[in-house]
């Protein structure tokens, strides 16, 4: 459990939510969290968006009552959490692409504390946020879309390593992108299936794969694009 400090609206439905504590966790791992002690069915699965000495950081969109009620937290409040959870981002080499879409960009901004020199792709579908937070962050270039498909702006065969966060249907797209580009980049994307368990218990975040079913949660939530099989 931990005390938050901050719960600040960065744009419409979108919280960056500051707790204290000494918490750890590898970039691209996440933290099951919940709203006080109650409501143990509301635990959600949450990418680590930054860590500090005696601080932890989330990005929270509003996607329905677990969020929401995240969401409504106040300076003060308990903020339940386990984690840190999943095999988070691999070993990073060579020139790497961070793709992040919508809430999808959260993972990227801790792991740029590892990989500051990667390039960061920034899209949204109305509005921008933490844009100033990630330029500041990064030695590399950061580009922004907003409304249209960040996809479009990312050439594959100019990096050794891509990896992309965001919904299904973008991480889809980013599967049928590295087919046609074809070359040498491994592409790698973190995928947000529902959870509940978070700990390879439940089989709700069950993933289907080219040699069998996975869990997003213990096996996840990153994999090889090309290993994923999307509906
Ligand atoms: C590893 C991981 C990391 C994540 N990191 C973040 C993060 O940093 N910030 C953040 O805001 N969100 C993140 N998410 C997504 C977040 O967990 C979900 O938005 C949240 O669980 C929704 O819960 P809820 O109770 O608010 O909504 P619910 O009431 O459970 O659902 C609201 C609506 O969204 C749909 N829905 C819920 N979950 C999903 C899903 N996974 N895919 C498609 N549709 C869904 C439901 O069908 C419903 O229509 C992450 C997910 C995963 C797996
Ligand atoms: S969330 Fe329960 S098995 Fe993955």
């Amino acid at each position: 459990m931990a005390t938050v400090v901050v719960n600040q609206e960065v744009a419409e439905g979108v919280f960056k939510l500051t707790a204290q504590g000494r918490f750890s966790g590898k970039m691209g791992q996440f933290y099951m969290l919940r709203a006080g002690e109650r409501y143990p069915l509301l635990s959600r699965p949450i990418s680590i968006f930054n860590l500090t000495e005696d601080q932890i950081e989330f990005l929270v969109m509003v996607a329905g009552e677990g969020t929401a009620r995240l969401s409504g937290l106040m300076p003060g409040d308990t903020l339940t959490l386990d984690g840190p959870f999943g095999n988070g981002f691999p070993q990073l080499q060579g020139k790497t692409a961070f793709v992040g879409g919508g809430i999808g960009i959260a993972p990227f901004y801790y792991a740029l504390r590892s990989v500051p020199e990667a390039d960061v792709y920034l899209g949204y579908s109305r509005q921008a946020y933490m844009v100033d937070e990630f330029r500041a962050a990064s030695r590399g270039k950061v580009t922004v879309d907003v409304g249209g498909s960040i996809l479009d702006k990312v050439d594959f065969s100019a990096y050794d390593t891509v990896i992309a966060c965001g919904p299904h249907a973008m991480l889809h797209a980013v599967q049928r992108k590295q087919a046609q580009t074809g070359g040498q980049t491994q592409v790698y994307v973190s995928l947000e299936n529902r959870m509940a368990c978070g700990i390879g218990a439940c089989l709700v975040c069950s993933v289907k794969c080219k040699d069998g079913r996975k869990k997003a949660c213990t096996d996840g939530p990153v994999f090889l694009a090309e290993e994923v099989v999307f509906a």
